[in-house]
């Protein structure tokens, strides 16, 4: 038996190689040991919080590497995933705090992914204590016409009634985090608006951090990521044109700003007054070209379709939504709410005849009373009123009271009556004397 052989140094890359190698030698040499050189661990790995929910490992490379050794660095989130192999010494993620979450990292000396790295080191954050039944509920945000965003929610189940909650959030366009200014309440729900002020075009970039808190940290906050493209409601489309063309209903109409056509999926409906049920028409791309120039702006905003089907020579009543779609976002399932409705054609003749039907009635009474007053005025043309004495009498002795005026009257009665009856008296007299 010779001294004891030092043992044999490989480098962690030729390690299965020198593992099978080994083998043969030991027949000859059996003292013969291996050393598989791995890589030592990386050193003081760190983890921070950046703007709301952007949290950030970093790391030293390991103390004692080989020089020889071009350093590659292994990572994964807790249970392996997203593993990564990348020369950079940080890590970040965008992460809704709202469990705990580890990163593991190690070294190793190639990109190769067959490469056994280092033993790995792994560091956690814990997301902000407290009671998780005090944490909001149903933290949800839709994203209004590229313009605003509404959050909402419902609050924990151990909270006081008057909590008052906050709302802060950040993006990339923003630079640091805001608050949101008007928290109001809708019903169950606690909501508030903010206005997105996202510079460049570029929203598929993006996305937004929430944090809702109270003011007295005693719930527990909650944390929310929401790409900028996910839950999008546009605002609804303008109907500038229709008329009908080609054996079908011809429908122009406007995009809401922010949106290029081939982004937006859109829903026609045609309310026939002929048909119970409205035509709905699911249109997603168009080809039909515009014909008509009826309104300027922008063309490519512009959307034309054809309803076929559709009955002409009726009353027809458009309306059209916009959802964004899948080509451009991720959310396709919020719709608009409707345009204003435009219609074209007649209404149906029945509902003129009822019409007809009550208003006839109304001209002929308006007619016949204009007549009445009208035939009231020609009788007092043509048949003046007789004068009466008593008013001339009235006229004359104006100053007067009442009961001479009665008397006066009565008296020149009463003489006239006596008048006659002295002639009767005296006719009869003449009778009498002559027979
Ligand atoms: C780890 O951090 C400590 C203190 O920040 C520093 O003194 C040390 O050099 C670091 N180790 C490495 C390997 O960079
Ligand atoms: C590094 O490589 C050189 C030549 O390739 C070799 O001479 C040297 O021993 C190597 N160093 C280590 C620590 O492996
Ligand atoms: C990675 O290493 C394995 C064996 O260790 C080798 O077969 C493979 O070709 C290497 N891949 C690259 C990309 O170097
Ligand atoms: C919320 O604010 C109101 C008015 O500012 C205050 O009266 C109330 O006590 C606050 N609620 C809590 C739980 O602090
Ligand atoms: C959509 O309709 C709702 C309910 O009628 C209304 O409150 C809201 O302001 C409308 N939104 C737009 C963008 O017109
Ligand atoms: C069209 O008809 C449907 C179903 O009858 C109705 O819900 C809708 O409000 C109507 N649309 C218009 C614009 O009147």
């Amino acid at each position: 038996m010779g001294p004891p052989r030092p043992p044999l140094i490989v480098p962690a890359q030729s390690c299965q190689l020198a593992v099978l190698l080994i083998f043969f030698m030991r027949q000859r040499e059996p003292n013969l040991d291996l050393l598989c050189e791995t890589q030592p661990p990386v050193t003081n790995l760190s983890v921070s919080v950046e703007n709301l929910c952007t949290i950030k490992w970093t790391w030293n490379p390991p103390e004692g590497a080989n020089p020889n050794c071009s350093l590659w660095y292994f990572s994964c989130f807790g249970n392996k995933e997203d593993k990564i192999i990348a020369p950079e010494t940080h890590r970040s993620k965008e992460v809704p705090l709202n469990e705990r979450i580890c990163l593991q990292v190690g070294s190793q000396c190639s990109s190769n992914e067959s490469e056994k790295p280092s033993i790995l080191v792994e560091k956690c954050i814990s997301p902000p204590e407290g009671d998780p039944e005090s944490a909001v509920t149903e933290l949800q945000c839709v994203c209004h016409n590229l313009n605003y965003m509404k959050c909402s929610w419902l609050p924990g189940k151990n909270t006081s009634p008057d909590t008052n909650y906050t709302l802060y959030y950040w993006h990339s366009s923003l630079g640091k985090i805001l608050q949101c200014e008007n928290i109001y309440r809708e019903g169950q729900h606690i909501s508030c608006s903010f206005d997105l002020k996202v510079k460049d075009s570029s929203f598929e970039q993006h996305s937004l951090q929430i944090v809702v808190r109270d003011d007295k940290g005693k719930i527990k906050p909650s944390f929310k990521i929401v790409p900028l493209t996910s839950r999008v409601k546009p605002d609804p489309p303008h109907v500038k044109y229709l008329s009908f063309q080609k054996g079908g209903l011809y429908v122009e109409w406007e995009n809401p700003q922010n949106f290029p056509s081939r982004c937006l999926s859109y829903q026609v409906e045609v309310n026939n007054s002929e048909t119970e049920k409205p035509f709905i028409f699911n249109v997603e791309d168009t080809k039909t070209k515009c014909q008509s120039s009826e309104f300027e702006g922008n063309p490519e905003n512009k959307i034309c379709f054809i309803a076929l089907g559709v009955l002409p020579d009726t009353l027809n009543t458009v309306r059209i939504r916009v959802k964004t779609n899948k080509l451009c976002y991720e959310d396709d399932k919020l719709w608009s709410n409707w345009s204003q409705s435009v219609s074209i054609g007649n209404k149906a003749n029945s509902t003129i005849y009822i019409t007809i039907l009550l208003i006839i009635p109304v001209i002929v009474a308006g007619a016949i009373i204009v007549l009445l007053l009208y035939l009231k005025r020609l009788k007092i043309i043509i048949f003046p009123p007789i004068p009466d004495p008593g008013k001339i009498f009235k006229e004359m002795f104006g100053d007067q009271n009442d009961d001479t005026l009665h008397w006066k009257k009565y008296d020149i009665y009463e003489k006239q009556t006596k008048e006659e009856t002295d002639s009767v008296v005296l006719i009869e007299n003449l009778k009498r004397a002559s027979q």
